[in-house]
């Protein structure tokens, strides 16, 4: 079989057609750092930082390293009509409240996750990260624009061939196929239905069937095989997260990281408990009770605010039944390494394979 990922390399400043997914609140500087160091592409997801807290991730990275670094945003429009859904919220996680003695009615209003806006690409030029990549579509046409004319490549995910062939005509230099499998959120944004997502065998070979640009496969992909069996379908990349969860660079409590050492192929669900869209995450008592999609759950990222204190309570009491575990399904083919051997050997095994 012959594979060529010679586009993708060049268009992204790689060596290996490897990139660790951006995974917000569960990467860190130098999880990035170290796959970029190794010749893959290290991301940030910025969906959860600050300004000051991007600034000081990317000098962080760069004081490791100067090659390519993804920054990635969530492009999600805010829900026009969010109301009618609080008491039935409440109604669903008072016992859950009641069962950590916390009160339901006392929760405070949070900071809410913004879509993607002005200060957000303001900050990407000041940055200059080779790549930028979004989750949930694209931010409007006037930001897309600004940062290729930065020379940033854009990337972002799509979960049906119909999303790809949009986001190509959107200028997209690539897009990322986000099959079923795949942990944490669901990319989708011109599909609405959880049950109709497609697999990563089927939808990436779909894509690249359509699509002129490079297509990068993700979801379930976790060790050399997957990979090679991405290239086979036409992917010229590959997009792991569950398998950088593993590695110690990874920021994430030990309950979680204890829940991903024992989580087999059965053991995710898609969820929208945690934000109100749907995500695969490692099922626990939280998951099993009240979903794993529940009605009555408020439009992202308005339902992320009451389950706040819900997870809290529950890492303090030591306990992952209310802890967002976001995993894929491939959790159970990972291996715990340092990020860079990680990179370094996936790229030696599929050299192997070949
Ligand atoms: C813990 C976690 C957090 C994630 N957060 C993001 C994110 O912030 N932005 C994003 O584009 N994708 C995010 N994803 C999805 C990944 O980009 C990718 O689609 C997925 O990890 C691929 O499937 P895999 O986990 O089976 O490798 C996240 C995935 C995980 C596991």
């Amino acid at each position: 079989m012959s594979i060529s990922n010679k586009g993708i390399l060049e268009l992204l400043g790689i060596q290996f057609p490897i990139i660790q997914a951006p995974m917000a609140g569960a990467d860190s500087p130098d999880l990035a750092a170290a796959v970029t160091a190794s010749g893959g592409l290290g991301s940030l997801a910025c969906a959860l930082l600050s300004a000051e807290q991007t600034r000081d991730g990317v000098a962080a990275i760069r004081k490791q390293t100067s090659g390519s670094l993804n920054l990635n945003y969530f492009c999600h429009s805010m829900p026009t009509n969010a109301t009618g859904f609080e008491s039935e919220w409440k109604n669903l996680l008072r016992p859950h409240y009641e069962r950590l003695g916390l009160d339901v009615e006392s929760v405070q209003p949070g900071v809410l996750r913004m879509p993607f806006d002005a200060p957000a690409a303001d900050l990407i030029e000041e940055l200059a990260p080779q790549v930028v990549s979004f989750h949930f579509g694209l931010p409007e046409t006037r930001y897309v624009a600004r940062l290729k004319a930065c020379g940033i490549r854009i990337l972002s995910t799509a979960t049906s061939t119909r999303e790809a062939l949009w986001l190509e005509a959107q200028g997209c230099d690539a897009v990322i196929a986000q099959g079923s499998e795949a942990g944490g959120h669901r990319g989708m944004f011109l599909e609405h239905d959880a049950d109709a997502q497609i697999g990563t065998l089927a939808l990436v070979a779909g894509v690249t069937a359509a699509v002129k640009i490079p297509v990068i496969a993700a979801g379930g992909i976790a060790d050399a095989r997957g990979i090679y069996a991405a290239f086979a379908l036409g992917a010229g990349a590959v997009q792991l997260g569950t398998a950088y969860l593993f590695c110690p660079e990874a920021n994430i409590s030990p309950l979680y990281r204890a829940a991903l050492a024992r989580a087999t192929d059965a053991d995710t669900v898609l969820t929208n408990l945690f934000s109100g869209r749907p995500a695969r995450g490692i099922a626990n008592r939280f998951i099993r009770d009240c979903g794993p999609m529940a009605a009555s759950a408020p439009p992202f990222p308005l339902a992320g605010h009451l389950v706040g204190p819900l997870k809290a309570a529950s890492q303090r009491a030591g306990s992952e039944d209310y802890l967002q575990m976001w995993a894929g399904q491939g959790a159970g083919l990972c291996r715990s390494m340092p990020a860079g051997t990680l990179t370094q050997t996936l790229a030696d095994e599929v050299r192997a394979l070949r």
